[in-house]
């Protein structure tokens, strides 16, 4: 029986060219064109009859590569979907073997404002995520780097994030994933120089804080565990982050911790850096610390409410724990 469509179907998966197909199915399962060794692999295969279209999908998706794919669409998805709910992602969870991505970006995705957004450190950014705010933020998304790379739909601009070519408070919000660290480091991996400026993280966040309008929110991830100096990158404790962006004029709105552990990525509301170092439970951080945070302003102190939200914070501990997510 041939009425119910498939083989309708059938003869539509035939009609590309086996050139369109390759590339389709490289486009569509691994997100990237075929390379050349691959793509003249799989069209002597397919020519000679040795390899089927659907064995070819097959490979595809089972290759490790795909595993990738998968984890970062679906850390893009649940962050979208968040936030079309309203709901800010908590207590986020990943499978191990998966880098600090898989919970940043969700965790970031979910807290997106509208208007003008800043995203610091474009230039090697997963596309998963890239293209996530592109169509979450159609328009209203300005990218900046030192490196330079092209970003469809995104206006780029190259330039230093200790000295940005914007006027003040020219964004509501700046998104700084798995970035400050690197400010003043070692930058060579990206083709950048080498830097062994210990001020460079603090200068960089004092630029940002100026760039932000007032009521404005910086979403920062960043390495967490023992402190140290990497060469390519700065890891620190909840404590020093935290007073790295006091020092840097900015309050600290929420912020969530989350560790690497056998079963995967969780929330560590107790974190302790002791023994927590890079790279030694996955392939990336083996914690990472989630912030919002909001520039400090004096003015809060000229309105009794501003006063109250003033003395509450500087009561409360510098790292606030976050409640169990209520379902
Ligand atoms: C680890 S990568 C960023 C990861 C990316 N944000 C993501 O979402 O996966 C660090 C980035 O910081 C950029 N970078 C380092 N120092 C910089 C500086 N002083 N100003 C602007 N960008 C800088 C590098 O070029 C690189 O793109």
């Amino acid at each position: 029986m041939t009425g119910d469509g498939r083989l309708d179907a059938q003869l539509r998966a035939l009609r590309p060219s086996d050139e369109e197909f390759v590339e389709q199915a490289f486009r569509l399962v691994l997100r990237r064109p075929p390379d050349e060794e691959a793509r003249e692999r799989a069209l002597a295969k397919l020519a000679e009859g040795t390899l089927s279209r659907a064995t070819l999908l097959h490979e595809l998706v089972t290759a490790d590569e795909f595993g990738r794919v998968r984890e970062l669409d679906d850390a893009a998805a649940a962050g979208r979907a968040a936030r079309r709910r309203g709901e800010r992602s908590r207590r986020l969870q990943a499978p191990p073997g998966t880098d600090e991505r898989v919970i940043e970006i969700p965790w970031v995705l979910s807290r997106l404002r509208e208007g003008r957004v800043l995203e610091v450190g474009y230039a090697y950014a997963e596309p998963a995520y890239l293209a996530a705010l592109v169509a979450e933020l159609p328009g209203g998304l300005v990218g900046v780097d030192l490196a330079e790379a092209e970003a469809p739909g995104i206006e780029t601009v190259r330039a230093d994030v200790r000295d940005l070519p914007f006027a003040d408070a020219a964004f509501d919000q700046v998104l700084l994933v798995s970035t400050i660290e690197h400010v003043g480091a070692d930058n060579t991996v990206y083709g950048l120089a080498a830097e062994a400026n210990t001020e460079g993280r603090l200068e960089a966040l004092r630029e940002l804080r100026r760039v932000l309008r007032p009521g404005g929110s910086l979403l920062v991830t960043v390495p967490l565990g023992e402190p140290g100096d990497h060469g390519w990158f700065r890891q620190d404790d909840v404590r020093g982050w935290t007073r790295l962006f006091a020092r840097a004029g900015f309050f600290v709105e929420e912020q969530e911790a989350y560790e690497l552990l056998d079963e995967g990525w969780r929330a560590a509301p107790t974190f302790r850096a002791d023994g927590v170092r890079y790279g030694e439970r996955g392939p990336g951080a083996s914690a990472v610390l989630c912030s919002e945070l909001s520039p400090r302003r004096l003015r809060r102190l000229a309105s009794p409410d501003g006063w109250r939200r003033t003395a509450r914070r500087r009561l409360a501990p510098t790292y606030r724990r976050v409640r169990p997510h209520r379902a």
